[in-house]
């Protein structure tokens, strides 16, 4: 039996949504990850200190019995947040806001149309310490979709990080070689999370042999060369690259429509997936570093003190998963095989 022990990790990007649907995320995550970084586009979005420890405490509420599984909270950031927002959220322990350029992804017309006027919050951020996540995605029509996040580099973050060199700064859910690259060369305070879905697949797996709704996120999946990339700096146990699932659920109707959601649900699988990807790597004494200690590091937090462990040992995701509301989901990698399983 072949097993692997390491520090018990954390989730450093997910969407646990909100009502009843959060006494089907919460368990699913927190049966391996000790804490999560919760995304804040709910409908409304979680756009002040209030709402954020409103729904801190739903999340709490719905922790399975026993469970110290803590969630970490983010603010939404719009044309409207203002300093005062962000001292307010800090003062109850947010600790991170998160950037969408407005449509860029689900729930996100709120959002933010103007970047250049968001320069005074991110210096408050700054001062603050609080963190700035951000969906690095042009949103203009004539850009391609597949060119959305190499433009956002080019356009927009190159100079939020130039502009802001003490505020840190984490690149998320990113899937091309463009943004390896960058991230790679920019100073330290600037990191990036990585899906399963990215390091598993690429367009082929959404668009051959039919459209794959199941596989359709933001960032869409890109061509196997930017895959290749992401592979590869993840194999290298580079510390600025950390886990950050995007595990992002949707019904299994809305999915399958003719305009599906983007998201891939994948809390009941990540840790075993990026287990998979690891070994197919070669890297599995680098799983560690990326799943349990480069995120904490990066966000000033202490490394989690208990472990999980893993078994190598064939598996078949389940093609679906019925929902508190008696819905079905259909969980990312529905009816793959993995070959690591988690020990419970
Ligand atoms: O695929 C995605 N789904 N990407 C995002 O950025 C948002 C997420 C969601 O909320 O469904
Ligand atoms: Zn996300």
């Amino acid at each position: 039996m072949t097993l692997i022990k390491i520090q018990t990790p954390d989730d450093w990007h997910l969407h646990f949504r909100d009502g009843d649907m959060l006494n089907e995320t919460v368990p699913a995550t927190a049966r391996c990850f000790k804490r999560a970084i919760v995304m804040p586009n709910l409908v409304p979005p979680v756009t002040n200190a209030k709402m954020v420890e409103e729904y801190r405490q739903r999340i709490l509420d719905a922790r399975p019995d026993n469970s110290d599984f803590e969630p970490l909270m983010t603010l939404y950031l719009t044309n409207e947040t203002t300093c005062e927002d962000i001292v307010k959220a800090k003062q109850v322990g947010t600790v991170a806001a998160k950037l969408y350029p407005a449509g860029a992804t689900t729930n996100s017309d709120a959002a933010v149309k103007e970047l250049d006027a968001l320069f005074p919050i991110f210096d408050e951020m700054q001062k603050q310490g609080m963190l700035l996540l951000i969906h690095g995605e042009v949103t203009d029509n004539h850009i391609d979709i597949f060119d959305r996040e190499k433009e956002f580099i080019a356009r927009n973050l190159t100079r939020i990080v130039a502009a802001f060199p003490g505020l840190k700064i984490v690149f998320e859910h990113i899937t091309t070689k463009d943004a390896v690259d960058f991230v790679v060369a920019a100073n330290e305070n600037v990191a990036a999370t990585i899906t399963p879905q990215h390091l598993l697949l690429n367009r082929n797996d959404l668009l051959v042999g039919g459209i794959r709704p199941h596989n359709y996120c933001l960032p869409v999946l890109k061509r196997n060369i930017h895959q290749k990339a992401l592979r590869e700096i993840v194999a290298t146990g580079n510390k600025k690259f950390f886990l950050g699932t995007d595990s992002a659920p949707h019904e299994k109707d809305q999915k399958e429509s003719a305009c599906g959601c983007a998201g891939c649900y994948s809390a009941w699988s990540a840790i075993e997936l990026y287990t998979h990807v690891f070994d197919e790597l070669g890297a599995l004494d680098k799983l560690e570093g990326f799943a349990s200690h480069y995120g904490a590091d990066f966000y000033g937090l202490p490394r989690n003190e208990g472990t999980i462990t893993l078994v190598k040992e064939d598996w078949t995701i389940p093609e679906q998963i019925i929902l508190p509301n008696g819905k079905p989901i259909v969980p990312f990698f529905a009816g793959q095989n993995c070959t690591w399983k988690l020990i419970e």
